[in-house]
């Protein structure tokens, strides 16, 4: 995929200064609070099977990064199950845990070398057996990644692939010839002008076999053929693999990318450059082929024998593209991941407003994302450098209200913000090395969990394979636990609140107020029962009124169930009500 798409996608959300960018239906009682019936949406009132990853809270887990259970400075699947209690009691139900598959590590773990085995940096096959068996037992279901569009250059099949034109795996990944090139003794052009996502050519030459192998990422990072069946076939094995083990689902690494253009078209140039300072393309012939629909229909199906939920990282362009990926049928992902969120790069009521709308109209399960391990954290993204923990809570009280389902970023319920390396030297990710100094890469978003004030955030006590910033002395678990006004509290409050309001659960979405610049207000419902949520948006107090007579509740009051609001007002009158700077108030409506 070129480039303007590939690193920019992840630069969308970024602020990179001026430049760069589940589930074992019938088998455990665990498993099924799904099919309740219940009602929602407008009016309709129509029954509907819910499913549920629809009532989940989700938490994203970057393992290198969240509990070190051995102290060598790298987090292992030890560590995530010591920290079960904690996650239970914030309120998660499901935790997706990004690759901790055996890999090199040149993409960290995003280069998958055996997809049925755990690296040993994190552990056994057996210590993720307990991990699922003790999440089990507090009500949390474990998602993988999975990895599907391209494997490890480590890789067996690779391996094969690449030893010779005949091999039996050959067929199993993307090899062309190159274009003639003069001179003698030229080895030939790349078969036409594709960019890697991570900069450089897509394609590699390999003079073993005289051929070029082409990679949507790194040249370590092989992209799958899914135009031969065997792969499709051998990647849903892998799939039940983990299924079988109890995974409830899988988040869906890059799918955009599964397929290219057979006839090997050029991507359009496009004006400019990107931040590898090569020119920017349409990824015209390199994403979001039709193909990639089949082999998602197909791969729900093996998803549904198992219940199972599909999470996409689906890096749309507009509502139309994210409709697409729920299938025309709903027979593709559950959840795709509304990750055009994520690129509202100012606290801006208007902008997540129309965001929200589309998406709440979009007919499909919402999915709220505001950070992950490519994306800048929200708490840099947003905060203006004076106000970031109130305003923490602010995004908050906006993503865990909204109807769909969260996934929070492990650290974003306390405040961590990114580490981001100050010299190249320091750069671990290489596309960091790369892109220097446009782009700094993903680092200082993946920085060890802060747990306690202690050295090393309590991560580790040896140095972490990522530095911890000194903003650990405050924003950590230890400290926050017991600071009745911090930011993991006013998440504890939330999640606890969305779980209990059927109006945050099963209400429908009604945006009030849609010309307000400020503040961001919008009623949840579920029959007899309404929340409304006032945010605001902006650095200065605020008075909002609200006329409900058209929701026939022309004299209801308000009852503050939460807010952030230090002094705590806001009133029981909706036809005017006080907003602090950057508060977030979650009120009861009864007529
Ligand atoms: C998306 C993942 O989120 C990212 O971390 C990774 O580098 C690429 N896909 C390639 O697998």
């Amino acid at each position: 995929m070129p480039s303007s798409r590939g690193i920019a996608r992840f630069r969308a959300a970024t602020s990179l200064g001026a430049a760069v960018v589940v589930l074992a239906v019938a088998a455990s009682a665990f498993s099924l609070r799904v099919f309740a019936q219940h009602e929602r949406n407008s009016g309709s009132q129509e029954a509907v099977a819910r499913q549920w990853w629809q009532d989940a809270v989700f938490y994203e887990i970057y393992p290198r990064s969240f509990a070190d259970s051995n102290n060598d400075g790298v987090g292992d699947l030890k560590g995530i199950t010591s920290k079960l209690d904690y996650l239970r009691a914030l309120g998660v139900d499901a935790i997706w845990i990004t690759p901790c598959f055996p890999s090199p590590q040149v993409d960290f773990g995003y280069d998958v070398a055996d997809y049925e085995n755990i690296d040993p940096m994190y552990g056994t096959l057996a210590d993720f057996d307990r991990l699922v068996a003790e999440a089990r037992k507090r009500h949390i279901r474990v998602i993988l990644d999975f990895v599907i569009n391209h494997t490890s250059d480590k890789h067996p099949w690779f391996l094969d692939s690449e030893s010779s034109r005949i091999s039996a795996h050959r067929d199993w990944y993307i090899w062309r010839d190159g274009k003639p090139s003069e001179g003698p003794g030229a080895l030939g052009a790349p078969p036409n002008n594709w960019r890697a996502i991570f900069g450089g050519s897509a394609w590699q030459f390999d003079p073993k076999t005289g051929q070029f192998y082409y990679h949507a990422f790194y040249p370590q990072q092989p992209d799958l053929n899914w135009r031969n069946p065997a792969v499709e076939k051998a990647m849903f094995d892998q799939a039940r693999f983990w299924f079988e083990r109890g995974v409830a689902g899988f988040r869906l690494d890059a799918v955009d990318t599964l397929f290219e253009d057979p006839a090997l078209r050029d991507n359009p140039v496009l004006p400019g450059k990107n931040s590898f300072g090569e020119p920017k393309m349409e990824s015209k012939y390199t994403s979001k082929l039709p193909e990639v629909h089949d082999v998602l229909r197909d791969l729900r199906k093996v998803a549904d024998e198992y219940g199972a939920v599909l999470i996409g990282e689906t890096w749309t362009n507009n509502i139309d593209e994210l409709k697409e990926y729920y299938g025309q049928h709903s027979n593709e992902l559950q959840m795709p991941m509304d990750l055009m969120f994520t690129s509202v790069k100012t606290l801006s009521a208007p902008e997540f407003r129309r965001q929200i709308a589309a998406v709440d109209a979009g007919g499909g399960w919402p999915v709220f994302v505001i950070s992950n391990h490519d994306i800048d954290r929200s708490y840099n993204r947003y905060g203006d450098g004076q106000h970031n923990d109130q305003i923490a809570k602010l995004m908050a009280a906006m993503y865990l209200t909204l109807r769909g389902s969260p996934i929070l970023y492990y650290g974003e319920e306390i405040g961590m913000e990114n580490n981001d390396p100050k010299t190249k030297d320091e750069v671990k990710d290489p596309i960091g090395k790369v892109a220097w100094p446009a782009y700094r890469g993903r680092d200082g978003e993946r920085t060890p969990m802060q747990w306690t004030p202690g050295p090393n955030g309590g991560f580790s006590t040896v140095t972490p394979w990522l530095p911890v910033p000194s903003s650990a002395q405050s924003h950590n678990v230890a400290s926050e636990s017991s600071d009745p006004e911090s930011i993991l509290n006013f998440y504890k409050h939330l999640l606890s609140l969305r779980h209990k309001e059927k109006a945050l659960l099963y209400g429908d979405y009604l945006a009030l107020n849609p010309d307000d610049p400020n503040v961001l207000s919008y009623l949840r419902r579920y029959r007899d029962e309404t929340i409304l949520v006032v945010l605001n948006f902006s650095s200065s107090p605020q008075t909002v009124t609200f006329d409900l007579s058209s929701q026939g509740l022309a004299s209801a009051k308000g009852k503050t169930l939460l807010t952030s609001d230090p002094a705590k007002p806001a009133g029981s009158s909706l036809r005017s009500l006080s907003l602090a700077p950057y508060s977030a108030y979650i009120i009861r409506v009864s007529r």
